[in-house]
């Protein structure tokens, strides 16, 4: 109970311009994503998202708290939705996600995505929160 008001307000501080009032349909905060990061992301990403990995291929799993900074200093949230979003479905490094694919049929929320307020689906809003929590 306490993680999830810590979440609640960790969005909070998360998202500027998001109603006021705590709903399920609000925007995750970053324990939700990261929950979803640990069962999804790891493998390439490392377990704290802030390592390189080296592929098979040669190909590098990019370190995912460094976005802001490779991005001037701005967490590119549109970009990073369709990162995502491209991943479940299959064209993120040429990989299927099946387990995420099918929470994008959950429920979606409003996410303030570079000042547009765009339905997403839950995962992602919850992925991109855990994201945009950890840059450095
Ligand atoms: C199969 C390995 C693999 C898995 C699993 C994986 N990624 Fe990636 N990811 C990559 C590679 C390789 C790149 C860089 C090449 C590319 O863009 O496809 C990347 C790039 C990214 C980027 C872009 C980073 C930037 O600086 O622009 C984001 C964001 C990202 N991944 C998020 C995730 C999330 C969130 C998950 C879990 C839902 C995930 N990835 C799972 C391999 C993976």
């Amino acid at each position: 109970m306490a993680q999830t008001k810590l979440g609640y307000i960790a969005s909070f501080a998360l998202l500027v311009g998001v109603g006021a009032c705590v709903a399920q349909n609000e925007m995750p905060g970053p324990s939700e994503g990261a929950k979803i990061y640990a069962d999804n992301c790891t493998a390439c990403h490392g377990m704290r998202a802030d390592e390189e990995g080296i592929l098979i291929g040669g190909q590098t799993a990019p370190d995912l708290s460094m976005i802001s900074a490779r991005n001037g200093g701005v967490f590119p949230r549109a970009a990073v939705l369709s990162q995502i979003d491209g991943y479940s479905r299959g064209t993120h490094a040429g990989q299927v996600m099946p387990a995420f694919g099918a929470g994008l049929t959950e429920q979606s929320v409003p996410v303030d995505v570079d000042g547009i307020m765009t339905p997403t689906p839950r995962p992602l809003a919850a992925l991109l929160a855990y994201l945009e929590d950890i840059q450095k």
